[in-house]
């Protein structure tokens, strides 16, 4: 499949599985369009055109061309010049790499991090917190993101990639949108007698199991393994970066007893406990590469030959 298609239909596949409905990203979506079409002058030189049709601001490609056809990635959590020039070397030694499949924004997708957060309000909206209440949680936040990434050093991994002509992109919210919606599915969907449970419906998962075997499981950070869980869910595992504090209080009022996640901050994990609320840190990388693993499945039935070189966390786990 050429470049751009092969990322096209990645955009596509994290649609299918937003919380928001095709319908409100397509308005969404329309509604961009719009807005750039008036625009003039520096505003219209700036306009960044990916927004018309990409929802994902932390996702798009940072290298590469069309003439690439995709069949085997290189596909990574982290990827930075240190595994660029690691897959400089490999491509030396014979192994083929078309492009690189990155799931930590880089470039530009890390620039615009803060502004796929608005996810978020949606996500918990469908748990019944209201979304006023979340937009104003989440502003203050989603502003420390901007400035923080604002004075980072962003653009070295693309240069890399450019300088040794290696094809990237990055999916970051797409893949977690389908990490958040299997969970969802698979777990928080289901009975389970206390925490204990959870943990082993868990590594009943393989990417789980396989990190576990590392000595990186599924960890309760509050609560007990004979803890009772209540209303499970999974809001941590998408929306480009952990919410604020705020964040759990709300939940806490809107009935969840249990929140499953990918990494618990220290201001709410005091939260957790003050509001008695479980919290299960799953493994990162685990459920980074459950996403990551998916979305491939998926390209998979339509790319015959697509192959994957594992490294920086990621570990392919085919499904049917
Ligand atoms: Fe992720
Ligand atoms: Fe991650």
């Amino acid at each position: 499949m050429k470049f751009s298609k092969f990322f096209k239909r990645c955009v596509e596949i994290g649609i299918d599985a937003d919380v928001r409905g095709k319908k409100q990203i397509e308005k969404m979506l329309k509604k961009e369009q719009k807005r750039q079409e008036k625009l003039e002058g520096v505003e219209k030189e700036l306009a960044d055109h990916e927004r018309t049709w990409n929802p994902y601001q932390d996702c798009r490609i940072i290298n590469g061309t069309d003439s690439v056809d995709v069949k085997r990635l290189a596909v990574g959590i982290d990827i930075e010049t240190p595994e660029m020039l690691l897959i400089d070397r490999m491509r030396e030694k014979g192994e083929k790499v078309d492009a690189v499949l990155i799931h930590h924004p880089e470039g530009r997708a890390l620039a615009d991090l803060d502004k796929v957060m608005d996810l978020q309000v949606d996500v918990l909206a469908s748990l019944g917190v209201p979304v006023n209440h979340s937009e104003a949680h989440l502003r203050p936040r989603q502003d420390r993101v901007w400035r923080s990434i604002h004075a980072d050093n962003l653009f070295r991994t693309e240069r890399a990639a450019e300088l040794l002509s290696i094809p990237a992109f990055c999916c970051h919210t797409i893949t977690d949108n389908l990490v958040w919606r299997y969970i969802e599915k698979h777990i928080c969907s289901k009975q389970y007698d206390d925490l204990g449970e959870i943990l082993n419906a868990l590594l009943e998962i393989p990417e789980y199991k396989h990190y576990a075997l590392k000595g990186n499981p599924p960890i309760i950070v509050n609560g007990s393994k004979g803890s009772r869980p209540g209303k499970i869910t999974a809001t941590e595992f998408t929306g480009g970066t952990n919410g604020p504090e705020e964040q759990l209080i709300a939940q806490s009022h809107a009935g969840v007893g249990t929140i499953l996640s990918m990494h618990v901050t220290d201001k709410t994990l005091e939260e957790a406990k003050k509001h008695h609320v479980n919290m299960v840190q799953c493994s990162h990388m685990a459920s980074d590469a459950l996403g990551i693993n998916l979305m491939l499945d998926i390209l998979g039935k339509e790319e015959k030959h697509l192959s994957t070189l594992d490294m920086s966390g990621f570990i392919r786990v085919k499904r049917k």
